[in-house]
């Protein structure tokens, strides 16, 4: 790994976002638990908003790479989703999702779902263009 600011490092903590969900029957499949593609727009969105809270700049999804569906989500769950920008190239970032499992009615959490998202600045007429922070490339 190549090294990091320590300013970067800081604002890249300061992208976390969490948010939380509940497992409602009109978010399941016919197995009774959280529907893929709806966690996948859960994920797309909360990674959205870290990149933009980071930049303050018009960003795209480009990729959503490596997601690993680890445990189900059944109806009634807690679902919270943390993002953190993980990543700062020249006009993309890298934001790491995680997805935690929490039962409502005892302490019981795990961590259910991961993925890596890339988003992309992008200028008015849509092209890449290079992101107001600098990171390591
Ligand atoms: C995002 C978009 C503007 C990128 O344009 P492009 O011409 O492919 O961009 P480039 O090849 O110049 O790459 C730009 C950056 O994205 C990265 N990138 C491009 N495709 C990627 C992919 N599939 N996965 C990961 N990174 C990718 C490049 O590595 C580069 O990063 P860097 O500048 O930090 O080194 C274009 O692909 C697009 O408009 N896609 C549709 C976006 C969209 O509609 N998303 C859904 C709704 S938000």
């Amino acid at each position: 790994m190549t090294a990091m600011s320590k300013d970067i490092r800081a604002s890249l903590e300061q992208s976390r976002t969490s948010v939380t969900k509940l497992v409602f029957p009109n978010t399941t499949n016919h197995h009774g638990t959280l529907f893929g593609g709806t966690l996948m727009q859960w994920m797309d969105e909360v990674a959205f908003i870290a990149c933009t809270r980071l930049l303050r700049q018009k960003v795209v999804t480009v990729s959503m790479d490596k997601i690993d569906f680890k445990t189900p989500l059944p109806e009634g769950t807690i679902v919270e989703l943390i993002a953190k920008v993980v990543h700062v190239g020249t006009t993309s970032l890298g934001v790491r999702v995680q997805v935690f499992k929490e039962n409502m009615y005892d302490d019981e959490r795990e961590l259910a779902v991961t993925g890596h998202l890339t988003f992309v600045a992008v200028s008015e007429a849509r092209k890449p263009i290079p992101l107001s922070i600098h990171g390591d490339g």
